[in-house]
């Protein structure tokens, strides 16, 4: 069977697009056959990224959200085992449609007071589905007083955090720009040692089996 982690929250630049092009990429190269699904209207980020890229893996489809359980099949036909879906800031009626079809809901949000008060929006829209659902705290910088403030904020509402955080480092954002997964674009770098660790921890949590040489 095929696993869908859909990548939301209401909240616009959080990192849903950042975290979806490297998840999918390095599980593609820990040997999942992985695809994107970008149901983004506007911004169809992960799209334009596949675009400017030299390799068609992962598969990335761009998709309306009131057909993604045709897109899901589409995505199944063509072999694939584990699906990222890319969605959109502002829209409840994606983030619903992506909920429903998800095994597991990761929720990027950076440590700042703004961003965990708007958690709610999404995570009652998770709740209301009873969908697993993880917070993971990106663009991080561990020793500032906001991060551990957002840390503790998180853990008060009851909210689950992922064990790990994804810095705030300029390799997320240029390997995209060359149109690469930072596990490619600098595979030894700390970045690239974050996402295969949240990947490893997802992997582990959905039992989706990987080949991944972690280094810890
Ligand atoms: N860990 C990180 N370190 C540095 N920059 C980051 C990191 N994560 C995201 N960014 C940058 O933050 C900006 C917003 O990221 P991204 O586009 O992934 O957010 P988004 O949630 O998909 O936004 P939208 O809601 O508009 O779709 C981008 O410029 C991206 O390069
Ligand atoms: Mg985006």
């Amino acid at each position: 069977m095929t696993t869908v982690i859909t990548v939301a929250n209401l909240k616009g630049g959080v990192g849903k697009s950042t975290i979806t092009i490297h998840l999918a990429t390095a599980a593609q190269i820990a040997g999942i056959p992985t695809a994107i699904i970008d149901i983004d209207p506007d911004q169809q980020a992960a799209a334009k990224w596949s675009d400017s890229r030299n390799s068609d893996r992962p598969y990335v489809f761009s998709a309306v959200y009131s057909r993604l359980a045709q897109s899901i099949s589409d995505a199944e036909s063509k072999g694939i085992n584990l699906i990222f879906i890319d969605t959109a800031a502002f829209e409840q009626k994606i983030l619903t449609a992506s909920v429903k079809v998800a095994h597991l809901i990761l929720i990027p949000c950076r440590p700042t007071a703004q961003d965990v008060q708007y958690l709610t929006a999404t995570t009652e829209i998770v709740a209301n589905h009873q969908k697993p659902a993880a917070i993971v705290l990106n663009q991080v910088e561990p020793r500032l007083p906001e991060t551990i403030q957002a840390r503790s904020l998180i853990t008060k509402l009851g909210l689950s955090l992922t064990p790990m955080y994804l810095s705030k480092a300029v390799a997320y954002q240029r390997s995209i720009a060359a149109g690469l997964g930072v596990t490619e674009y600098e595979p030894n770098g700390k970045a690239a040692k974050e996402i295969l660790n949240l990947l490893e921890w997802i992997s582990r949590l959905l039992l989706v089996s990987t080949d991944i040489p972690i280094d810890k």
